[in-house]
């Protein structure tokens, strides 16, 4: 990673973690706040967060006005993935057991709510100037992601899914909470709109190349290096860019081939080696990093607008780093 950036973020998520233990110090009973501060005591990788205070400095901003915005989206973040591992019945997020298997699900349910919560409460002492514009815009962001989230699940059950419907569904499950991050950021900072507009463009397509990347990890990551469970997309039936792309590209013998490799859960090592095998043949690995380059070109492009200092440029070191991710 590009060292300006590296130091940047490292100086970012110091503030970020060490807030955010604070923020859940006490609290009783213990069976909700034991699994909302186990959520957050192990940090991910904090991407929103870090996008929304280097959006702030990029504008003009102070990074320090901007801070309980980042932590109110890091704790929103928090809040889908406890509910996104119920739905998607993972047992494993950062290495360690998902809330819902480590407790139950109603602990999980419970926890979740009250993260979304705690993440409102945060927002709510952003500068009173900001507050009804940041309000609307978090809140329009949270109704898409469960949109998205909504729009994933009903794919489990479809068969069809067009690469069209899968963008939406993308867009919005993830996409959202980079874009929200970004233009947060930029109205915390003080931004003007055309900035303001670009930094949001910007997020949206760093945040749809991330979830391809997701797609993608599902599939070729380790299970030790993503922390998370490797071919759930796979076994829960997901309409993942693979699946969409291959159901509209690959031969006929080749979907049977496929259904065949997919049908028995779990899958097992040896499956896994011959699906990968599988979807490299058909193209769809080629075509999922090609439009992962396409989406972040698209992303840098919208920097061009920004004025020139160093947050903007980290801005574009940072594309760098997306595009480099291993986890
Ligand atoms: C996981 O997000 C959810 C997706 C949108 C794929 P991250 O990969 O950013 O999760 P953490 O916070 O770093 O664990
Ligand atoms: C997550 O998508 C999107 C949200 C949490 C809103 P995934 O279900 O693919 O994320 P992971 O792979 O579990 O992190
Ligand atoms: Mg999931
Ligand atoms: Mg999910
Ligand atoms: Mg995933």
């Amino acid at each position: 990673m590009n060292p300006q950036l590296e130091a940047r973020l490292a100086g970012y998520k110091k503030l970020i973690q060490g807030r955010l233990e604070e923020v859940i110090r006490k609290g009783e009973p213990v069976s909700l706040y034991d699994p909302m501060r186990y959520a957050l005591s192990q940090p991910g990788k904090q991407l929103r967060p870090c996008l929304l205070l280097l959006s702030c400095e990029a504008v003009g901003g102070d990074p320090e006005q901007a801070l309980d915005g980042a932590l109110a989206i890091e704790v929103i973040h928090n809040f889908t993935l406890v509910h996104d591992d119920i739905m998607d019945h993972d047992e494993l997020r950062r290495g360690r057991p998902t809330v819902h298997h480590r407790w139950d699900e109603n602990v999980a349910i419970l926890a979740g709510d009250a993260l979304l919560v705690l993440g409102y409460a945060l927002l709510a002492r952003v500068d009173s100037r900001h507050l009804p514009a940041i309000l609307r815009t978090f809140s329009s962001a949270i109704l898409d992601i469960c949109e998205g989230q909504a729009l994933d699940k009903e794919f489990e059950t479809r068969v069809e899914v067009s690469l069209a419907q899968y963008y939406e569904m993308i867009e919005k499950k993830t996409g959202r909470l980079f874009e929200l991050a970004c233009q947060a950021g930029a109205m915390l900072g003080g931004g003007e709109e055309q900035t303001s507009a670009a930094l949001a463009c910007y997020g949206a397509q760093v945040g749809r190349a991330f979830q391809l990347q997701d797609d993608l990890l599902d599939l070729l990551g380790e299970e030790k290096t993503i922390g998370k469970d490797v071919a759930s997309d796979l076994e829960e039936g997901k309409k993942s860019f693979l699946i969409a792309h291959a159901r509209h590209t690959a031969s006929p013998a080749q979907l049977m081939t496929l259904a065949a490799l997919t049908e028995r859960r779990p899958i097992e090592k040896e499956r896994l080696t011959a699906i990968i095998a599988l979807f490299e043949e058909i193209g769809t690995l080629a075509a999922a990093r090609a439009e992962i380059s396409r989406c972040l070109e698209k992303a840098r492009s919208n920097l061009k607008v920004l004025p020139q200092n160093p947050a903007a440029r980290d801005l574009e070191a940072f594309i760098g780093a997306i595009a480099e991710r291993t986890f």
